[in-house]
């Protein structure tokens, strides 16, 4: 770093080009341009190496900073807790972990304790093992099976892959984990069913209760789903498919585990997703919007039941839950997100989020009237997708390269949004919008009036 100069710009994105490898991106276009480096943000707003603002309408590229950019209160919990005590492992307790764990179980009524972690995958991995940890401790090892659905996504290790939705995602990195077996997606838009609205949630439903009659339901120990499916397409589930679902599981004693990684912490407009449908999961996982990016954190959360199926046999020493995470120990994570969660009922952020997200839903639905590309749109307070097809009638998808060129003609334009990006093959033509909960009615104009010009100049 011989003369490094931190204004000189230049020379991190020599730096950046010469040694970073980003994360989904083939590089080679890097030869001859530079990549994007963000070096500052407040609110809603992000600057690039350049010198050029952008809002960034899907916070922080992966539905993270609920709270926005810039929160000197989150950074001053952080400092002040890491210079108490930044550490020590989970064995031990510390006073930011019992505190959050104690505002977060306040808020799920049914859920009693909080598994600490750092990432979204991990938090899934734990309950992948606490379920296989069970179905030996209490079915002989047979109810040891985990379904999850096509189109879903959960993470980025080899275990949390084995339960991946997303056959782009997941090719090439075989061989996964035996006895996840997946179960049809439920997105009535690309219809598996001559059915429609409820009955065609209580169809998708029962399609699950089919993979489990089929693989045996002693053999079925948990259902892993997302509230409402992200990267997969935005998918939000129809009328009748939750309470199917719940029955279902319920019927045969399968763990219903939500994955709330993206869903979590206010983005739908309430504390969590599956608030919207009263469901009653036996394992809750979250990540990303827990402390908004200010600290890597993921937790496991589960009931009262489950956790004492892991402390009932005390002399056993093989009984209780026999993971490590060390990351999970840094207290940076949860005092991040004692803070974050009283901005975000400080600032009533969820009613924000409700009605934000309804302004831009309609939003949205206005650009489906005007340009017949926007096939279909959909989502739930701030978390929400507009399916770009080549024709109405057939709903063929637009090319990938169509969809990318609208992102790009957003950013050029001075707004960051996403698109469904090596999911489902062929079907990666969906634009994504996840704007931070404190989004006013003049950011989510300023973001639809950009898709609505950026479309125009792509497909006319
Ligand atoms: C629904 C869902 N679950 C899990 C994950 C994995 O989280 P992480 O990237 O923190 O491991 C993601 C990440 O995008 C996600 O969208």
């Amino acid at each position: 770093m011989d003369g490094f100069n931190e204004n000189d710009i230049r020379h991190v994105v020599e730096a950046d080009k010469a040694h970073v490898w980003h994360h989904l991106t083939q590089h080679k276009p890097f030869e001859t341009t530079d990549p994007r480096i963000i070096v500052e943000g407040k609110g809603m707003r992000v600057w690039d190496a350049t010198g050029k603002e952008y809002i960034d309408a899907v916070s922080g590229g992966v539905w993270t900073v609920n709270v926005g950019y810039g929160r000197a209160s989150i950074a001053d919990a952080i400092r002040d807790q890491i210079v108490k005590l930044n550490y020590f492992a989970g064995a031990a307790g510390s006073i930011p972990g019992a505190l959050f764990a104690e505002k977060l179980i306040a808020k799920m009524p049914g859920m009693a304790r909080v598994y600490y972690a750092n990432s979204g995958s991990e938090a899934n991995e734990k309950v992948f093992k606490m379920v296989r940890q069970i179905a030996h401790k209490r079915h002989g090892g047979r109810k040891r099976k985990i379904l999850y659905r096509e189109r879903d996504y959960h993470g980025s290790t080899i275990g949390t892959m084995s339960a991946g939705g997303q056959t782009e995602r997941n090719a090439h990195y075989g061989p996964f984990a035996p006895d996840f077996v997946s179960v049809p997606h439920c997105l009535e838009y690309r219809a598996q069913w001559d059915l429609s609205g409820e009955a065609y949630g209580a169809r998708a439903a029962e399609a699950i209760e089919e993979v489990i009659l089929r693989e045996g339901p002693d053999t079925v120990g948990a259902l892993c789903l997302e509230p409402i499916t992200a990267g997969g397409g935005v998918i939000v589930p129809p009328e009748g498919y939750w309470p199917r679902v719940q029955e279902i599981c319920e019927k045969y004693d399968i763990l219903l585990h939500i994955d709330e990684v993206v869903c979590g912490m206010g983005r739908t407009g309430t504390w969590f997703g599956y608030e919207h449908y009263g469901l009653r999961p036996d394992f809750v996982t979250l990540a990303k919007g827990v402390a908004s990016g200010y600290a890597a954190i993921g937790v496991t959360v589960t009931t009262e039941a489950v956790f004492e199926m892991f402390k009932d046999d005390a002399g056993d020493p093989l009984d209780h839950f026999r993971d490590i995470s060390t990351f999970g120990g840094c207290t940076a994570g949860p005092a991040a997100a004692i803070e974050n969660m009283r901005i975000i009922e400080d600032e009533a952020l969820l009613d924000n989020t409700t009605a934000m997200g309804a302004r831009m839903l309609a939003n949205l639905e206005g650009l489906m009237e005007k340009h017949r590309v926007v096939g279909d749109v959909r989502g739930k307070g701030l978390f929400l997708g507009a399916e770009l097809v080549a024709d109405r009638a057939s709903r063929e998808p637009v090319e990938e390269r169509l969809v990318g060129a609208v992102v790009a003609e957003c950013a050029a334009q001075g707004v960051i949004i996403g698109a469904t990006n090596r999911s489902v093959p062929g079907f990666n033509n969906t634009l994504t919008f996840s704007p931070a909960l404190i989004a006013t009615a003049d950011d989510i104009d300023a973001i639809t009036d950009t898709v609505d010009r950026a479309l125009g100049k792509v497909f006319g």
